[in-house]
């Protein structure tokens, strides 16, 4: 084992005041020496996480549209003719509506049933179901084979790894391609932000750990390109074996994943030492403000901010209460520590002493947004890569 978290919420399950909020896991992190994983050691139940009411529209993020966009345009096939598009967590389907503008054939495919609601809204098809070997082969039955997958921040969703494989063996034609992007495990160590680490980021990856695994099923990984989404993620581009060649940056990046040591579990032990200096930190930080009267709010409620709210155990009794811009959250609870969540209108008429930056990776967008609102006498808290009062 390298971390222990402690009991946990699901990230996602904000509740409203009354409502049953027992349910928690072990949250605890592995490294695996052999095929370079590291994953947490126990998921909820998929059904626990992905569901008719889960909260999270990717395009509430006007960056995170812009970016898919951008990701679109750069695999986008051509010509359009007869490709086949198929993104695997189509959420909202901020992606799709591009091959869907430019009248590709696609398909979305999401578990969570609001959110493919919305995506047929905007005229996207998209189906309502868990990607699987079985379900790749429905699909290619269908339609045919896709010339695209694309996914993003969904992959280390997926429990069964080997599973998903062979169903992008089964889905993928033979000279497509097959690209995803998750938040990355060499930013993750840089900037100890160990708030990636929930329920719904069972891995998180390495370009060491995806070729190993990939490999397994005559998928080759092809091309590695760095983002700076969800506070520094890795783009994945994969193949059928033996029909690309590998990219030179792709050598480099993992030539520098083993030099990072990301292959050596007394890597992991360290990062787990620092999750500790962390916590002690944070809280001395947080009970002194509060002990000198000051107020104290949280800015995003994060899938991520319940990984550190839990196990760093601060409450309402130090944050009075969280803004957030997802509709589906305010009015409601943050998973465990029951703070209550509000919109930015809202907190306007009661704006505290501090901000804590939960929503760290959206760290520009937030601050473009807040530097005509935001007094001065509001002062912010930045936690990811350091923790540290920043004042305006
Ligand atoms: P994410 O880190 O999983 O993308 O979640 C970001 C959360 O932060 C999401 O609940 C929306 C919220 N948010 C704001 O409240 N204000 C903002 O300006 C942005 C960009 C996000």
């Amino acid at each position: 084992m390298i971390n222990d978290f402690g009991p946990m919420p699901i990230a996602n399950s904000f509740r409203k005041e009354g409502d049953e909020d027992s349910f928690r896991y072990k949250l605890t992190t592995s490294f695996c020496e052999f095929c370079k994983l590291f994953q947490i050691n126990e998921n909820p139940k998929v059904e626990q996480m992905f569901h008719d009411a889960y909260p999270f529209f990717t395009s509430t993020s006007k960056s995170m549209v812009s970016h898919f966009s951008k990701f679109f345009e750069k695999f986008m096939p051509s010509p359009v003719g007869d490709s086949f598009i198929v993104e695997i967590g189509s959420n909202d389907g901020s992606l799709l509506a591009q091959a869907k503008n430019m009248g590709f054939r696609h398909l979305g495919i999401d578990p969570s049933g609001n959110v493919v609601e919305r995506a047929k809204s905007h005229g996207i098809n998209a189906i309502c179901a868990f990607f699987s070997e079985k379900l790749a082969s429905e699909i290619v039955s269908d339609h045919g084979k896709a010339t695209r997958i694309y996914a993003a921040n969904v992959i280390c969703h997926i429990p069964d790894l080997h599973d998903l494989a062979r169903g992008v063996r089964e889905l993928l034609a033979p000279e497509g391609l097959f690209v995803f992007e998750e938040p990355y495990l060499g930013s993750m160590l840089e900037k100890i932000s160990y708030d990636q680490i929930y329920d719904e980021h069972i891995y998180i990856f390495s370009g060491l750990s995806v070729q190993a695994v990939f490999a397994e099923y005559g998928l080759q990984l092809v091309d590695l390109e760095k983002q700076g989404t969800h506070g520094g993620s890795m783009r994945y581009v994969i193949a059928h074996e033996s029909t690309t060649t590998p990219s030179k940056e792709m050598l480099g990046i993992l030539k520098r994943e083993k030099e990072q040591g990301l292959n050596t579990t007394e890597t992991y032990l360290e990062f787990a030492n620092e999750c500790e200096k962390r916590k002690s930190q944070l809280r001395e930080l947080l009970i002194g403000l509060t002990e000198d009267g000051n107020r104290i709010a949280g800015y995003g409620a994060t899938s991520k901010s319940t990984t550190i709210l839990n196990y760093c155990h601060i409450g309402n009794e130090i944050i009075e209460y969280f803004c957030d811009t997802t509709p589906e959250k305010q009015g409601k609870l943050t998973p465990g520590s029951r703070i209550p969540v509000i919109s930015r209108e809202a907190a306007q008429d009661k704006l505290p002493d501090y901000f804590i930056l939960f929503a760290w990776n959206h760290a520009e967008e937030i601050m473009r947004l807040e530097s005509e609102r935001m007094p001065s006498s509001v002062a912010w808290i930045n936690i990811i890569p350091k923790i540290e009062i920043v004042s305006k």
